[in-house]
């Protein structure tokens, strides 16, 4: 019969969570993975994962001024207002994590945290106190403008790099659901009388 030999093993098993751990990084931000599957030659993907970044960086910045928005809104449109910029700000999530996912998957490393967000966004910082409706609108318009800008000009490298399925994100749901947002928050700009119609105010010679 074989002797039993002590047990060596130190690290005994237990119940308590081995808290506060730290260690290097396993990938620096700003690099790729090497070898992927993906038929993308690493300069392709790294060009790409940094513009990505950009535009995660802008969205991000963008969800957060319709949230801030939402909240902040005040005035007879409070409500329709108030629900539009979380719908708005809901889609502008979905986006966020959209375009996270596809650095990820290029082998990059998507921005994450509001500090670096605020050091690479382009988007205007807003003041921390409330503004009224029609600057809110502009401020948000003017974000789009800066997203979409920024979409157009990555959509055709992509395209010139044949990174099709970023070319493909880009316009479908980036570009595609801002241009739609600009849309339903530009007509609120519009200065249309609320009860009388100008001309037969005029007509009638009302003031
Ligand atoms: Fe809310």
């Amino acid at each position: 019969m074989a002797k039993k030999q002590p047990n060596t093993n130190t690290s005994r098993i237990n119940a308590q969570p081995r808290l506060h751990q730290r260690a290097a990084e396993i990938q620096p931000y700003g690099t790729v993975s090497h070898m992927l599957p993906l038929e993308l030659e690493e300069p392709v993907r790294l060009e790409m994962t940094e513009q990505l970044n950009q535009l995660l960086a802008d969205t991000m910045t963008l969800r957060d001024l319709y949230k801030k928005s939402h909240w902040q809104v005040a005035g007879p449109t409070f409500y329709q207002l108030h629900l539009l910029f979380d719908k708005h700000f809901d889609e502008q999530v979905e986006l966020v994590d959209s375009i996270a996912e596809r650095i990820q998957l290029l082998g990059g490393i998507s921005i994450a945290m509001a500090p670096d967000v605020a050091e690479t966004t382009q988007i205007e910082r807003p003041p921390r106190g409330r503004e009224e409706v029609p600057v809110q609108l502009s401020r948000l318009l003017d974000a789009h403008q800066v997203i979409i800008r920024q979409t157009r000009k990555l959509a055709e490298r992509a395209s010139e790099l044949g990174d099709e399925g970023t070319n493909d994100l880009v316009v479908s749901e980036v570009l595609r659901r801002n241009e739609l947002q600009v849309w339903f928050v530009s007509e609120h700009l519009v200065n249309m009388p609320l009860v009388n119609a100008v001309d037969s105010s005029e007509a009638r010679g009302v003031a």
